[in-house]
């Protein structure tokens, strides 16, 4: 196990180019560690996250202000509580479960199926960069009723959004390329806040824009910086949960013959997959007073930052929890995708992932379709693995070859 010495650094390289390999370490010998370049705590033990997160008198999200407002041009969801928090989140969620989920499923794989046809006959597709970063805005654009057509250039605004709260420390030059983002997003996003408005359709921005709390409709920002929550929060990490899925499954043969073998467990997967690399690595919270966690004192106003892929990993929550295992008992499928899951990967408490069913059902369809057209399917030739992020967290690229299913490679 290695050390964590004074020298040790969760923003150092080493720690970067695989944390795994110090989750161990941290929990046991640093589980509330302390960054003086950022003047905040890790905190890696289950249990330490699970209070942080759910104690909400004690840790607020106070810190938002400062580390998304500015680009999500007002409050997002996590900063709401109460009366307010509850209106509004009602709203997104009906945008995301019931008939709009069974019709939202049918347009997932008609994205899908559009995206993956040109690399059928080659045998090979990068699941990153050819496939599932385009098909996760189709698919957050659709559910928002945005027009696809202009995905390309949402994608280069959405990342410099994303990279202003997925950055711990951000120098000032990437800070203005982020700010220019968000003016940019914003220009796109008002006037079509203005005609929906006119003309409310059955999409979300238009939900958002009849919705009354207090009997008082929401302003642009509070409209744009719900439509960016969404965008964000349903984009970032389904490109990532795929690829992970596909390389846990090919890097363990026997689960990826029995999930082909029964397609119904792929829900198992999808979980296991979440538990064991989750996409949201980091939750950031502000004690708002002197908390102790583990045997230490974190001073009020400071940042906290919950370690997901660390709490995810620790013995006293799941049994060999290095090892990925989809018949695992201590993960129950069901409650997975709830809010009495096991694993922490769409947090917990008030403000646990509003998506989380969309998102199974969003990863369950695209995931069974590739797997019906793709026979033994494999890394590319000479494919190098790298996981990229500290914040959000996900393969660079996936680079797969494989056989396409009999009649695919003739266009049937
Ligand atoms: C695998 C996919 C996903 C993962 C791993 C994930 C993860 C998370 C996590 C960790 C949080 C908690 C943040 C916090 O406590 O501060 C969260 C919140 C949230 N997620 Fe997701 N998410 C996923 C998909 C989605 C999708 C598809 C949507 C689309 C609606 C979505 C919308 C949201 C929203 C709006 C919140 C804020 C909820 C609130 O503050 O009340 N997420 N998500």
């Amino acid at each position: 196990m290695p050390l964590i010495n004074s020298g040790f650094s969760v923003l150092s390289e080493d720690f970067a180019a695989d944390p795994y390999r110090y989750f161990a370490a941290l929990r046991e010998q640093s589980p509330v560690h302390y960054e003086p370049s950022v003047d905040s705590y890790f905190v890696s033990r289950y249990h330490d996250v699970k209070r942080v997160l759910t104690d909400h008198e004690a840790f607020s999200t106070e810190m938002l202000q400062a580390r998304a407002e500015p680009v999500m041009r007002g409050r997002v969801l996590a900063q709401m509580t109460g009366a307010e928090h509850t209106a509004k989140r009602k709203v997104i969620v009906r945008g995301f479960t019931g008939q709009v989920l069974q019709d939202q499923v049918r347009a997932i794989h008609a994205n899908a199926t559009e995206l993956i046809a040109p690399f059928l006959t080659r045998g090979r597709v990068d699941l990153i960069n050819d496939f599932g970063k385009p098909l996760a805005l189709y698919v957050a654009l659709d559910a928002l009723g945005l027009d696809k057509k202009d995905w390309q250039q949402v994608a280069v605004w959405y990342s410099g959004v994303a990279e202003f709260i997925t950055t711990i420390a951000l120098t000032p030059e990437r800070r203005r390329h982020c700010l220019d983002c968000a003016d940019q997003l914003e220009a796109y996003l008002v006037p079509i806040i203005e005609e929906r408005r006119r003309r409310p359709g059955d999409d979300l921005i238009s939900a958002l824009c009849t919705a009354e709390y207090d009997g008082v409709a929401m302003s642009d920002r509070d409209v744009t910086a719900l439509v960016l929550n969404v965008l964000i929060a349903a984009a970032e990490p389904a490109d990532k949960t795929l690829a992970l899925l596909f390389k846990h499954l090919i890097d363990h043969p026997e689960q990826l013959a029995q999930v082909r073998q029964d397609p119904s467990l792929l829900a198992a997967a999808i979980a296991e997959t979440l538990r064991y690399t989750p996409p949201v690595q980091l939750i950031p919270r502000q004690a708002e007073r002197d908390a102790v966690l583990a045997g230490t004192t974190v001073p009020a106003g400071t940042i906290i930052f919950c370690m997901i892929g660390a709490a995810n990993r620790d013995p006293e929550a799941f049994a060999a929890p290095d090892t990925f295992d989809i018949h695992r008992s201590d993960l129950a499928t069901a409650r997975s995708f709830t809010a009495a899951a096991q694993h922490l990967s769409f947090g917990t408490g008030l403000h646990q992932c509003v998506g989380a069913a969309f998102a199974r059902a969003e990863i369950e369809t695209v995931a069974a379709m590739l797997l019906s057209l793709f026979d033994q399917v494999r890394y590319g030739d000479g494919f190098h693995y790298q996981e990229v992020g500290l914040y959000t967290r996900g393969p660079a690229s996936l680079l797969l070859d494989f056989t396409p299913t009999a009649g695919v490679e003739n266009g049937k």
